[in-house]
């Protein structure tokens, strides 16, 4: 393949992943708006900026940011927040539900955005193996990053071989996942974040119990709110006690770098 006819391949995995978040977001907000989904994906949030330290002065930028839940959940635990999708239909939905005089919201592609400042920390949820040049994007946002900024990324991870199956299976039958759906190892988000410029680079493992209500919207309701309940419990002791072991069980890996000292 030259590289015209690479790039014209990137470019229309990247159409058809517009058209997908187009086409679902309002089934994809709703994982936000009913308490089983709603539950597991804060503590998703929570879990994946553990390191990245937060403060009332912090700028703070979302890439992919979906319809902008993590801005409410993160009230008054930031100075300003920047969510960016370039899904139009989830940023409209962001701006219904999660715009505020400090959260602001932009329709665009990462490739093509011009921040207006430097961000504190900078943050994406499953977002990375979407992209199509991923290490250029790293690269791109991590000069937007202020001396010492945080740059965080939730991903899946392949150490798991069930919930690799389990992942294969779904995208077969479920039409809302997108089969552009990859699974990035621990030892390459190391070293995708290094060749990046990041420092300090520390990758761990997340959600195991909890992952399944974050990701589908399980029926019937009510039980899916006890069950996820109980899940996030779990999840929460398991992270405390069992770090370790969870690496090679967890459905995803969160993988944290520093930009460098000014
Ligand atoms: C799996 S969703 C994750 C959404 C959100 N972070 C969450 O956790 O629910 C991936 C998101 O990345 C967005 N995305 C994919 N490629 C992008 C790009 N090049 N620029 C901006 N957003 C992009 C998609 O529109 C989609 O909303």
């Amino acid at each position: 393949m030259d590289d015209l006819d690479h790039t014209r391949c990137k470019d229309s995995r990247q159409v058809r992943e517009h058209q997908l978040f187009d086409a679902i977001a309002a089934r994809y907000c709703c994982k936000d708006l009913l308490p089983a989904s709603r539950r597991a994906r804060w503590l998703r949030l929570e879990q994946t900026l553990r390191d990245m330290p937060l403060s009332s002065t912090t700028q703070l930028l979302e890439v992919g940011c979906g319809a902008g839940f993590a801005a409410r959940y993160l009230q008054g635990r930031y100075g300003s927040y920047v969510g960016i999708d370039q899904s139009e239909q989830l940023i409209d939905l962001a701006r219904t539900y999660n715009a505020s005089e400090v959260a602001r919201f932009h329709a665009t592609d990462i490739a093509r955005y011009e921040p207006e400042t430097r961000f504190g920390g900078i943050f994406m949820i499953g977002v990375l193996h979407h992209l199509t040049d991923p290490v250029r994007i790293l690269e791109l946002i991590t000069e937007w990053l202020t001396p010492d900024g945080w740059l965080v990324v939730n991903e899946p991870q392949p150490a798991n071989p069930l919930f690799s199956y389990a992942r294969r299976v779904r995208k077969h039958i479920h039409k809302d996942y997108s089969t552009e759906q990859e699974e990035i190892s621990a030892a390459q988000l190391t070293a995708m974040f290094t060749e990046a410029g990041l420092c300090d680079v520390c990758v761990t493992p997340q959600g195991l119990f909890s992952t399944p209500f974050a990701e589908v919207i399980i029926r019937p309701l009510p039980l899916a709110r006890l069950l996820s309940v109980s899940a996030c419990a779990l999840d929460r002791a398991l992270e405390k006690t069992a770090r370790p072991v969870l690496h090679r069980l967890s459905w995803n890996l969160i993988a944290a770098g520093r930009s460098a000292p000014a």
